[in-house]
């Protein structure tokens, strides 16, 4: 794993923007794995003045988001769909038709996580994943316990995570309690993971993540055993390493 140390949030959102963009460069049909979340957000802006300032198209791009509350249709403002049309797709140039997010109000939840899974196999290897990283260790919604040979699946929200991303919403009880999110199989097959970690917060984890022991109680674990990741994280986050 390498891991680059960056002096602060904008300077790691930054060289992940740049390595984003390199993967766009160097592919005639560049599949890229996006994640919501606060910490990608300072890359999202950068990726839009980029475009704006004419130096990268998205055009031949095709984009599979990691995951989506259970319940929660395109337009309202805390689905992750609602987020990424905001914060990146209406501001580039990626065709609509595109850009992937599990279906939150499909009538059956369980039927979409396989045709999601379909369309990603179909669509060739993702090029490039982007990741955040939970306070429990989770990627994507996948939380401790989850089988590391998982597919895109239906997830029961923890505790924790719902209590985390309640800031979104309008009191805790509006956090969807079920989510669809890739599988740990599914993101490990990308050829490359660049996961951003920012702030004292996650301090611990990314400790945990990158010294402790592989195991399924810790998701983000995995990661020491794919070949092509890069952390970027800004002094807070790499404190404890
Ligand atoms: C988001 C996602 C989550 C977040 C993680 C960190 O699509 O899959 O795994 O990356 O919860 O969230 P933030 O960045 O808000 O700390």
């Amino acid at each position: 794993m390498e891991i680059i140390q960056t002096p602060n949030y904008d300077v790691m959102s930054q060289r992940a923007c740049d390595l984003l963009i390199e993967t766009v460069q160097q592919s005639e049909r560049p599949v890229l794995g996006l994640a919501t979340g606060s910490t990608p957000e300072g890359l999202y802006k950068q990726l839009i003045e980029q475009y704006e300032s004419g130096k990268v198209t998205f055009k031949q791009a095709t984009t599979f988001n990691l995951d989506e509350y259970v319940g929660l249709t395109a337009d309202d403002p805390n689905s992750y769909r609602y987020y990424m049309d905001n914060k990146l797709f209406h501001h580039i140039d990626l065709p609509d038709d595109r850009a992937f997010l599990p279906k939150g109000d499909a009538s059956n939840p369980e039927q979409e996580c396989r045709t999601y899974e379909t369309m990603i196999q179909n669509a060739g290897q993702v090029d490039l994943q982007v990741l955040g990283l939970g306070l429990n260790g989770h990627i994507g919604f996948n939380e401790p316990g989850t089988p590391f040979d998982s597919r895109t699946h239906v997830v029961e929200l923890d505790e924790t995570t719902r209590q985390a991303n309640a800031r979104f919403f309008a009191s805790i009880d509006d956090v969807p309690t079920r989510a669809i999110t890739m599988g740990i199989n599914t993101i490990m097959e990308s050829k490359k993971i660049v996961l951003l970690v920012s702030g004292e917060k996650k301090a611990d984890a990314v400790k945990q993540l990158v010294n402790g022991e592989v195991t399924e109680e810790f998701p983000a674990s995995i990661l020491q055993k794919h070949e092509n990741v890069v952390l970027i994280g800004d002094e807070e986050a790499l404190s404890k390493l």
